[in-house]
């Protein structure tokens, strides 16, 4: 059996959470180098799942390796120079979201794609968690009626990101939601069409001097319907709640337990409300009992699998360049918004 020859750019938190132990359930790749400027964490990593060589640089990785796949878990900062020097060693490139951080840094990046012949993906990982297909698929199929906005509730602990003071998220464009921002306009792209105006609300509760706001409310607003956002980074959990509006019913995404429920109560009286927490429950139990007994597969494994067959079937990518470009013109609408707004 033909495999690709892949390699992992970046061995930090992503690359070892999801990305290696996504290669590791394809049988179809062979992850044969893992790169870091920290050559003692690249060993680390290689020495733990099993990876044959190690680079800290990626230039010499690239003259000493004929590789097929390169998957980049580094930064935000350098996801386009590292990106077009893997595109440029004829690679196809998996990238961590956010594609890159402006348009004309995606446009470099899709030209380069052509130009070399490879393909880009993004990993907008959860448009690809399974409660999230589904809500597409019952979306698609009317079953909420007509679809009309969504609201999406993401909070990270205070202390994975808010509170340490010399990590990248904070040089980012925007700060934090540099970092988790990209998701909620990936996940409100894929339901609302040309998202074109954009306001955001900011509030600073634990006054880091590092971070001016840890408090966002954000609103997209297309062609179609408005997407509602609170950005949190005061909590003490990972919440990640979308609830998917239409006329006749509403999807509620809970992307931590991976369930999804549909709410349709149509008459505010007694026997209604039996019926709806009857169904609320068993909705609960029947996602439950699938998510324990069905396959593990999360976001993350979905697209790095269903890019890496693309690859074989000359197909196109689960998240294209052109996509992950999408999510990015959106973000820069919401830092130039904030900016603005709060002069920074
Ligand atoms: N999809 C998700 O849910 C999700 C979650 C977390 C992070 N991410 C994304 O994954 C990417 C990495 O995030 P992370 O949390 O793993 O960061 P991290 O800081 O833990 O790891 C990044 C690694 O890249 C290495 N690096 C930096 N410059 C390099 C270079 N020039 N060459 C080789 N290695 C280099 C660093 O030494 C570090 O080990 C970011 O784009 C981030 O937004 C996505």
């Amino acid at each position: 059996m033909k495999k690709l020859k892949v390699a992992i750019i970046g061995c930090g938190l992503i690359a070892q959470e999801r990305h290696i132990p996504a290669f590791n359930k394809i049988e179809n790749v062979d992850l044969i180098a893992a790169c870091d400027i920290n050559e003692n964490l690249a060993r680390e990593v290689a020495s733990k799942y099993k990876i044959p060589k190690v680079y800290s640089n990626t230039s010499e990785m690239f003259k000493n390796e004929d590789l097929d796949l390169v998957d980049i878990c580094v930064p935000p900062q350098i996801h386009a120079a590292v990106g077009i020097e893997a595109m440029n060693n004829s690679c196809h490139i998996i990238m961590e979201k956010p594609m890159a951080l402006n348009v004309s840094d995606c446009d470099q990046m899709i030209e380069s794609a052509a130009k070399n012949n490879v393909e880009i993906c993004v990993i907008h990982n959860k448009n690809f968690h399974k409660p999230f297909i589904k809500a597409k698929k019952l979306v698609k199929e009317g079953h909420i009626g007509e679809f009309v906005g969504m609201r999406i509730f993401l909070s990270t602990p205070h202390w994975d990101m808010i509170d340490l003071e010399d990590h990248w998220y904070h040089k980012l464009p925007g700060g934090v939601i540099g970092e988790t921002g990209p998701h909620m306009a990936y996940m409100s792209s894929e339901f609302i069409k040309n998202i074109n105006e954009v306001e955001v609300l900011a509030e600073n509760h634990l006054k880091h001097p590092w971070a001016p706001n840890d408090d966002f409310r954000i609103e997209l607003k297309g062609d179609n319907a408005i997407s509602s956002v609170i950005l949190a980074y005061t909590p003490n959990y990972w919440i990640c709640d979308i609830d998917i509006i239409g006329t006749d019913a509403m999807l509620r995404l809970d992307l931590n337990g991976m369930i999804l429920t549909k709410h349709s109560l149509k008459e505010l009286k007694y026997g209604p409300f039996v019926k709806y927490y009857l169904g609320n429950i068993l909705q609960v139990a029947g996602g439950m009992l699938k998510n324990v007994l069905g396959d593990k597969k999360i976001g993350t494994d979905l697209v790095i699998e269903e890019f890496v067959d693309s690859i074989f079937n000359n197909g196109k990518a689960p998240v294209t360049g052109e996509e992950g470009r999408e999510a990015v013109r959106i973000m820069q609408m919401v830092v130039e918004e904030y900016n603005k707004k709060y002069k920074l």
